[in-house]
């Protein structure tokens, strides 16, 4: 912060100097065809965009104005650093130039249709405008304005000789959703504090403004908390392991616990803070009373089963049977007991800090798939059901959930739970963020719950995006087409009780932070305009356009992402005479496909895929290239006919 005054004040002294003379003349009636040539790609798309004639040309000087700049430092600091950084121009902040370049403008009388999110952007030859009613808005116009610019923008790295023009515009914008959410598991695997920063700088360049952080689970715990040091000396710490998580061999006693680690309650201000900086709330969770092993392993008195003081935090082996659905059956008691009192004076404890450490309005204290198995045996569980009067198991996590409810409450903030909350009946003011489909979140809306929803099919973003050959394993997939039908408002539910709308994404799979970048991007895109856009305003032709501008964009800011929209669907089936028959389907249009069966490496000049192929009888591997034109754009996808065979089954 001091940098950044003392920045600008010896910026407003050198500019006042120059403050006449500084502004490049602009390139006014520039030939319509090459303003038309200058993609517009804003993603979220926005409300309303009409393209102008002319461009705007920034100038060797940019002077920022912002007249009530202590509280938009922030869309100062970030201009300030993009445009400086990539243009290697000379930023200053000058609130009594003649002619700034940028105006930034908190309007002084609230405009309505903006609310405070909203933003007008202006672009004409001369001179950019950012109008909003608040500080929140103004940076979300910054956000529309640097997507405007060339993609070199983005550069971490000073790029010369460009010229830095943009469109002529006018704009207006605001979200649909007030709460636009990615959550992101930093329980199976730890990810450091500079990483969820640099989490949240990716974010909030798709306008979302929420992190919700999943910071316990069977695999580590992830917050300090005073008092209960076992939780970070025991639970934050598992054995390192790499390969398919969920199917590793059971660690032994000698191996070292040294993967892992947590937040310090230092660490946690300090995202909290860069978070609200970047106009992000953050959203906390303790998922309980399931997913609970981290907790367990550090003080097994909270499990129903003595045999917990054998319990160790989860380092990615198989703890649970899926084989007959949700919930599943656990092999080992990762729950809490809810007929222990020591839970809930372990549960205020740690809510009590937690609500002292994140200033947003809600806790999520979790409540998704937790067995009961053990709970079904055993007799403090089945001691409290007599005394509660409650009759099935459903019901005796209701009773817990409502405890917590009261923890939560009692330090002043609202209590939300996974859609399972619902299950054994729910108290009226808990609310849901509904993830197993949507419909449990229409009915939670409909029966007056606070709603946020995060549905598997549309925004699961732990599923693969791409056949499994190019993708780490996951049981489920989700490419890009269908998280763009994410529609968070559907016109069966109660409109007025859904507050948001989020993408999740699990790190079981997840080892490393390129990896997350690769997961997020660009199925966060389809995200971020599914909970900002007026659904009127999707078009997926045009998203996948603006989609691929905008990869030019993350490879200059070095942030990785999946080209799965490249790749075609792989799916097989059998002709009838049996034979198999491979369909390749791309998902986007002006793609094609090439392929072998010869063990050779194809390109365009090889066969071109236009129908169902059937496999040669004695080849043994199917290799497809796709491209764009002449250009080899798609991965090389090499499958044994084998696999085939076996999906076809
Ligand atoms: C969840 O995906 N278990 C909330």
């Amino acid at each position: 912060m001091k940098k950044l005054i003392l920045m600008i004040s010896f910026c407003i002294a050198v500019a006042h100097l120059y403050a006449q003379n500084i502004v490049s003349e602009p390139e006014i009636g520039d030939a319509e065809s090459t303003v038309s040539q200058m993609p517009v790609v804003i993603i979220p798309e926005p409300v309303s965009l009409m393209k102008k004639t002319g461009t705007f040309t920034l100038p060797e000087n940019v002077i920022i104005q912002a007249l009530k700049s202590a509280e938009l430092k922030q869309s100062i600091t970030f201009l300030s650093d993009r445009i400086g950084t990539s243009t290697g121009k000379f930023v200053s902040v000058v609130n009594n130039a003649t002619h700034p370049t940028i105006k930034l403008i908190l309007n002084s009388q609230a405009d309505p249709q903006l609310g405070n999110e909203g933003y007008k952007l202006n672009v004409n030859p001369t001179q950019i405008v950012i109008t909003a009613n608040k500080p929140a808005g103004i940076f979300w116009g910054a956000q529309s304005l640097i997507q405007l610019f060339p993609a070199e923008m983005e550069s971490k790295e000073l790029i010369d000789n460009r010229k830095w023009r943009l469109p002529c515009v006018d704009v207006v914008d605001y979200p649909k959703l007030g709460w636009r959410g990615l959550m992101f598991d930093v329980a199976r695997h730890f990810f450091t504090k500079d990483e969820v920063k640099r989490f949240i700088d990716d974010m909030v360049r798709y306008k979302f403004n929420l992190l919700h952080l999943h910071l316990a689970d069977d695999e580590g715990w992830r917050i300090e908390i005073k008092g209960l040091p076992k939780l970070t000396e025991v639970g934050a710490w598992s054995v390192k392991k790499v390969g398919t998580f969920g199917d590793f061999v059971p660690p032994t006693a000698d191996e070292p616990r040294t993967y892992g680690g947590f937040y310090t309650q230092d660490d946690i201000k300090e995202l909290v803070q860069y978070a609200q900086e970047r106009f992000v709330n953050i959203l906390p969770e303790i998922d309980v009373p399931g997913h609970s092993l981290a907790i367990i392993a550090s003080y097994p008195e909270l499990s129903c089963t003595p045999d917990a003081v054998n319990y160790k935090v989860r380092s990615g082996e198989k703890i649970m049977d899926w084989s007959r659905g949700a919930p599943p059956i656990a092999l080992v008691d990762n729950t809490l007991c809810p007929a222990n009192e020591k839970v809930y004076s372990f549960l205020d404890t740690v809510i009590t800090q937690i609500a002292q450490l994140f200033p947003f309005d809600y806790i999520h204290m979790g409540g998704d798939e937790a067995s009961h198995n053990f709970w079904e045996k055993n007799d403090q569980v089945k001691a409290l059901m007599q005394r509660e009067n409650l009759k099935t198991i459903p019901q005796v996590q209701a009773y817990f959930e409502k405890r917590v409810e009261q923890i939560v409450m009692a330090k002043g903030k609202k209590f939300m739970g996974w859609d399972e909350i619902l299950d054994g009946g729910v108290s009226p003011t808990a609310a849901v963020m509904s993830w197993r489909g949507m419909k449990y979140g229409i009915q939670a809306a409909n029966d007056k719950h606070n709603v946020v929803m995060s549905p598997t099919e549309f925004a699961y973003l732990d599923y693969m995006q791409a056949d499994v050959v190019t993708e780490p394993r996951v049981y489920a997939s989700l490419r890009l087409n269908k998280a763009y039908q994410f529609n968070p408002v559907p016109a069966s539910v109660n409109a007025q009780y859904v507050i948001g709308g989020q993408a999740n994404l699990w790190t079981e799979q997840i080892f490393n932070f390129r990896q997350v970048q690769y997961m997020l991007w660009p199925r966060a895109f389809a995200i971020s305009e599914s909970v900002w856009s007026p659904i009127e305003k999707k078009n997926w032709t045009n998203f996948v356009q603006r989609t691929e501008e905008h990869f030019k964009r993350l490879d200059l800011a070095e942030t990785k992402y999946s080209p799965a929209i490249y790749d075609p669907m792989i799916s097989v089936k059998r002709s009838p005479d049996k034979q198999l028959m491979i369909e390749l389907t791309p998902e986007i249009d002006g793609l094609d496909i090439y392929y072998s069966f010869d063990n050779s490496t194809p390109d365009r000049f090889y066969p071109k895929y236009t129908a169902a192929i059937v496999p040669p009888k004695d080849a043994s591997i199917l290799r497809i290239i796709t491209y764009k034109g002449k250009q080899p754009i798609g991965r090389l996808i090499s499958i044994p006919v084998t696999d085939l065979q076996k999906r076809s089954r």
